[in-house]
């Protein structure tokens, strides 16, 4: 594979593949993004630019997307609207970028018969209860919950389709919470470090019971390489690193490594249509391609996100005011 068209690769995710792609195989990137408000340059700063070159562009742009395409050996789809709040306060750019931009992509590979891997979401199959002993598999059906995870589950369908239609020759992920450095300050997890960092008490939504299975971000890159070398054609993947834990147990584990209080919380409004749990069953991805992840212990991987965050504030704290002042209008 030689050259590697990565979309959304200047945002927290795609950013972690760019690097990954850079130290693990010999392929040339081509870095497509919109710089949003989650993009960061710094994030893909300094890598050889004999390997790595950014185009700022729209993925919903066919203009823009159709000599990329045309120069690539393969696709990997990160770029969309992310976060579920915004979703909520304005669902319209998630359904430009989500859908029609997947849509877009996907004309494109289908016309000059490139390899594409889509990168979703498991929020696609909406929630479990927290009793409920069952994870998501491949087989569980689509139920999203919020614009974001509804506009997500849209383009895995779009994906589906121009497959099975098409003969697109594509796979899907579906990972659970990512956390990590270079994570935008308006999510859960470095939103509360930054709160803590700023002397101020971490904000929970609703009862803090809402369990999230977290994987570290270059655990869901290596196991998205894996898919791109060695998936088959067709197939869905979901990545997980059983990681599962209550909000609450995640704020009073950043509360103790910083010496305050475990109920030194603020309790917040709780998100409209807020999803009880998530939970992956990564089987297939272990046994197929023979996958693991390297940060087994979440919380060796949490005190080491804390740490870079103290490291960052200056990548940070340009966004930070901003980000509180929207959700203090919401009273979150
Ligand atoms: P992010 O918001 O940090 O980054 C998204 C990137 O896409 C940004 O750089 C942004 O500028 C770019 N972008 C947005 N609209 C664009 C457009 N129209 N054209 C080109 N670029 C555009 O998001 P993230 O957390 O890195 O998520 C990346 C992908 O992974 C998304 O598809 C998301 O659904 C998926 N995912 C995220 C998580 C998670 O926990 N964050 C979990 C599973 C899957
Ligand atoms: P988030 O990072 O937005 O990811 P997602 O909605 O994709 O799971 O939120 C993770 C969890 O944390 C979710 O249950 C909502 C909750 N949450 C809070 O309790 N407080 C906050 O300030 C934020 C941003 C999220």
């Amino acid at each position: 594979m030689e050259r590697i068209l990565v979309t959304g690769g200047a945002g927290f995710i795609g950013s972690n593949f760019v690097h990954h792609l850079v130290d693990r195989t010999d392929a040339e990137v081509v870095v497509l993004d919109k710089m949003t408000y989650a993009a960061s340059r710094d994030s893909i700063a300094g890598l050889p630019t004999d390997r790595v070159r950014l185009v700022e562009g729209d993925i919903a742009d066919e203009a823009v997307v159709e000599p990329l395409a045309a120069e690539a050996d393969a696709v990997v789809h990160y770029a969309a609207e992310s976060h579920n709040d915004n979703s909520l306060a304005d669902p319209a750019p998630f359904i430009r970028t989500n859908l029609v931009g997947t849509f877009t992509l996907l004309e494109a590979v289908r016309r000059h018969d490139v390899r594409f891997h889509h990168v979703s979401t498991d929020e696609v199959y909406g929630d479990l209860d927290l009793n409920d002993p069952k994870r998501f598999t491949e087989d569980t059906p689509y139920q999203p919950s919020s614009p974001y995870s509804a506009s997500k589950a849209g383009s895995d369908h779009l994906v589906r389709a121009w497959v099975r239609s098409f003969g697109v020759r594509a796979t899907i992920s579906n990972c659970s919470n990512n956390y990590g450095p270079w994570q935008h300050v308006e999510k859960f997890i470095p939103r509360q470090i930054t709160e803590v960092i700023d002397g101020r008490r971490p904000r929970v939504y609703g009862d803090g019971l809402n369990v999230r299975d977290w994987i570290h971000t270059e655990d869901h890159s290596s196991a998205v390489l894996a898919i791109l070398e060695r998936g088959r054609i067709g197939e869905t993947y979901l990545i997980g690193a059983d990681g599962e834990r209550s909000n609450v147990d995640v704020v009073r584990a950043i509360l103790r490594h910083f010496g305050r209080p475990e109920d030194d919380i603020e309790w917040v409004t709780d998100r409209a249509g807020h999803d009880r749990r998530y939970a992956i069953e990564s089987g297939k991805l272990r046994h197929e391609l023979d996958w693991q992840p390297r940060y087994a212990d979440f919380d060796a991987g949490l005190t080491q996100t804390i740490e870079w965050y103290q490291q960052h504030q200056d990548w940070w704290r340009p966004a930070k005011a901003a980000t509180e002042a929207k959700y203090a209008q919401k009273g979150q």
